[in-house]
């Protein structure tokens, strides 16, 4: 129910730091350990790869997955987009696992890529948020996103879930491991810290409503622009611009945009630096320079500690690998107000439908 919400994205957006809790509460226990089945962890700690498989916000969250899975597992990982994966099916390494992420269970892309690896007898495992859906119900294992249902077209909460979810699962097979990285990792705690500077953000909203207007109002394209883990944001983000307020946005890795896309840039083009991690900080500044002096209009988001007072929107600090959870919150609201702005439906954008069941 959408109750006194004009839309039901908002609602979504708004019900994050109480879904981060409750994934906190289902898979964690009083000691701060991660609780999974034993089985998915024995499955995933004795594979040599781990390939994960999914479309659209699913694919943009597997990637920050990645980055989890390989800091606390130690395992390799690749991430791939289920219309491309089924089709050209890359060599698979000897004990590959297969993780497919969808919000629904019910994606056709993905799902093919499931009836192809059930057929070669590889492991699996689901992370949706519909229990008994489709994904679920033929992949060998299952884990819960509790996000509650997600109505609006554009996915919000179930994007910050999976990362969440993949961050316990990360921990759980990198402590079965013994891997120092991992032990280290209070993921309970973190999780919590994440909650509490999410509903910061969100209680921000209306400095983010007028940022939008001056920054948003009349432009035709965008950038979001971002390296390592906020490149992974700066592809969703992009994607959460498009579908919904129609404004063409793309998603780069910031060192990549002068090998060609640069030349897009114009008078009052609006570029949206993500920085949150410290390795790379001071290179997207430095792309963000590049833009600025061709016209572009910046607008940047960044973690206190990598923050310059001139910065739009500066987020408190959180657990490094997990600052996509909070990064991403004040670009689903630049989505949003964007949208609204221009007077188009938020919930239900043209051309798109809330599960994609045809291939
Ligand atoms: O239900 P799924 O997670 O499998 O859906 C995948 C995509 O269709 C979905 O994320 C889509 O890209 C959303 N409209 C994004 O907001």
């Amino acid at each position: 129910e959408k109750g006194t919400y004009p839309y039901y994205m908002l609602k979504e957006i708004d019900d994050q730091p109480t879904v981060m809790r409750r994934i906190s509460q289902e898979y964690t226990n009083t000691l701060g350990d991660a609780v999974i089945d034993e089985k998915i962890i024995e499955k995933i700690t004795d594979s040599d790869r781990i390939y994960i498989v999914a479309c659209g916000t699913s694919y943009n969250a597997g990637w920050v997955g990645k980055a989890l899975l390989e800091r606390m597992t130690h395992i390799p990982v690749e991430v791939h987009l289920s219309s491309e994966f089924g089709y050209n099916m890359p060599l698979l390494s000897e004990k590959p696992f297969f993780i497919f992420l969808s919000q629904s269970g019910e994606t056709a892309d993905s799902r093919q890529v499931l009836v192809q690896t059930n057929e070669l007898g590889l492991p699996s495992l689901t992370l949706t948020n519909v229990a008994g859906s489709t994904l679920s119900r033929e992949a060998d294992y299952t884990l819960l996103l509790h996000a509650g249902p997600e109505i609006a077209v554009a996915s919000t909460k179930a994007y910050t879930a999976q990362i969440a979810v993949l961050a316990v699962l990360a921990k759980a097979v990198g402590d079965n491991k013994g891997n120092q990285s991992s032990l280290d990792f209070d993921i309970a705690h973190e999780l919590s810290v994440i909650a509490a500077v999410m509903e910061t953000i969100i209680d921000e909203k209306m400095v983010i409503s007028q940022l939008v207007e001056d920054y948003l109002s009349t432009t035709r394209n965008a950038f979001y622009i971002g390296r390592g883990v906020d490149y992974y944001v700066s592809m969703e983000a992009s994607l959460k611009l498009k579908e919904i307020s129609y404004i063409q946005a793309e998603g780069f890795a910031a060192g990549e945009l002068k090998h060609g896309t640069i030349a897009l840039i114009e008078e009052g083009t609006p570029v949206f630096g993500v920085i949150t991690d410290q390795k790379t900080a001071a290179h997207t500044r430095g792309n963000l320079k590049e833009v600025e002096s061709r016209g572009a209009h910046n607008f940047v988001i960044a973690l206190a500690s990598l923050a310059k007072v001139t910065d739009q929107l500066i987020i408190p600090d959180v657990y490094p690998l997990l600052s996509p959870l909070v990064s991403i919150i004040p670009t689903q609201l630049i989505a949003y107000f964007a949208t609204l702005q221009r007077g188009y439906d938020v919930d239900k954008p043209r051309n798109l439908a809330k599960s994609v069941t045809v291939e």
